[in-house]
């Protein structure tokens, strides 16, 4: 029998409607049965991934919404994450600042009847890995939302010359259709004036930006995330409604991160403290990678348990290739 955690995993990828996440499950369960000498019924489950595999869920898919088209198409891509806050771990302040903004975008007629304006500017800050474009799809799931990614670093170097008039037409559609409109690698365009090689065009970008933000009274939630806040120019600062900078997780927080992504395969005798020793210092990303790479290796190797052994492992493996990254300067 599947176990409780097994459960668990299928009901919350079912809510999701993660389809892959759901099938990785099953297929755990069934991985699980053989191992368990239940050959009959982890065939039968097998098999039955098989058929869903092959179309039967993705028929069942809703039809996602049009992506934009013609000249915005090349400027935004439409996603539809169904993420909810409970699966970004942060720090209490943290999740109270975006529960704030969640209340003030749905409550925003209420609050614009009484000649207020709801948060709807927001600036996240930190390390790579910690949560920023996660953040974008929670809000976007919360809310119900579509997520509109604008690539501002294609923005800039494809159409440097016409990217303050693209941004114009990224500002129409912020204010035509409604949704989460997420500006990342924001530096590219909110570096300091001044700063870079073509002086000149990359004042004007920003110049136009900041006017764009400043007029923009839409119902739109606009964030702006970049992992070198050290570079923005500070008048940008306060075109925001709200600043939110992230960090590295503390031990709490790798071992929430770690629980959660190991919850869907039963685990044995495993020593938390000594994993999360080995985890310390890597982003929520490294971790939760490192878990999917520990989960994989005892899927291949029909393992019924994931190890300490193997989470350690896979840990370091992330560390040595974070210090890799770090010593090409990349
Ligand atoms: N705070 C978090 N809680 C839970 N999982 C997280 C968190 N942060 C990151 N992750 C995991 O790491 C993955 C990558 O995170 P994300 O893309 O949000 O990082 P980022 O801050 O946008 O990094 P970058 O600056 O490189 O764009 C997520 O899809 C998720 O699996
Ligand atoms: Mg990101």
């Amino acid at each position: 029998m599947a176990s409780a955690h097994q459960l668990k995993a299928l009901l919350k990828s079912h809510m999701a409607g993660d389809d892959e996440q759901f099938l990785a499950v099953a297929m755990q369960v069934a991985a699980h049965e053989a191992k368990q000498g239940h050959g009959k019924l982890a065939l039968e489950l097998r098999e039955l991934i098989e058929q869903a595999k092959q179309g039967h869920l993705r028929s069942k898919k809703p039809t996602p919404l049009a992506q934009p088209k013609g000249e915005l198409g090349e400027l935004l891509t439409a996603r539809y994450p169904q993420l909810r806050l409970n699966d970004l771990v942060l720090p209490e302040d943290t999740k109270d600042r975006l529960v704030r903004l969640i209340k003030e975008h749905r409550q925003s007629q209420k609050i614009r009847a009484y000649g207020l304006v709801p948060r709807r500017k927001v600036l996240l800050l930190g390390p790579p890995g910690t949560g920023k474009t996660m953040t974008s799809s929670v809000l976007t799931g919360e809310l119900g939302l579509p997520l509109f990614i604008v690539r501002l670093d294609g923005l800039m170097t494809k159409y440097l010359g016409e990217t303050a008039a693209k941004l114009r037409i990224v500002f129409q559609a912020i204010d035509r259709t409604r949704g989460v409109y997420l500006f990342d690698e924001f530096d590219s365009i909110g570096a300091k004036r001044g700063f870079g090689n073509d002086v000149g065009e990359i004042r004007r970008v920003l110049n136009s930006f900041l006017q764009l933000i400043e007029l923009d009274n839409s119902d739109s939630l606009l964030i702006a995330a970049t992992n070198h806040a050290e570079l923005l120019d500070r008048a940008l600062l306060r075109r925001f409604d709200d600043v939110i900078e992230y960090a590295l997780p503390d031990a709490a927080q790798v071992a929430a991160v770690i629980k959660a992504k190991v919850s869907a395969f039963p685990t044995s005798r495993i020593v938390w403290n000594k994993v999360c020793e080995v985890a310390e210092g890597l982003s929520h990303g490294d971790i939760a990678s490192a878990c999917e790479d520990a989960v994989k290796h005892a899927i291949i190797h029909d393992k019924a348990r994931l190890s300490q052994r193997n989470l350690t492992d896979a840990l370091v493996e992330r560390r040595r290739a974070d210090n890799r990254r770090i010593e090409a300067g990349d």
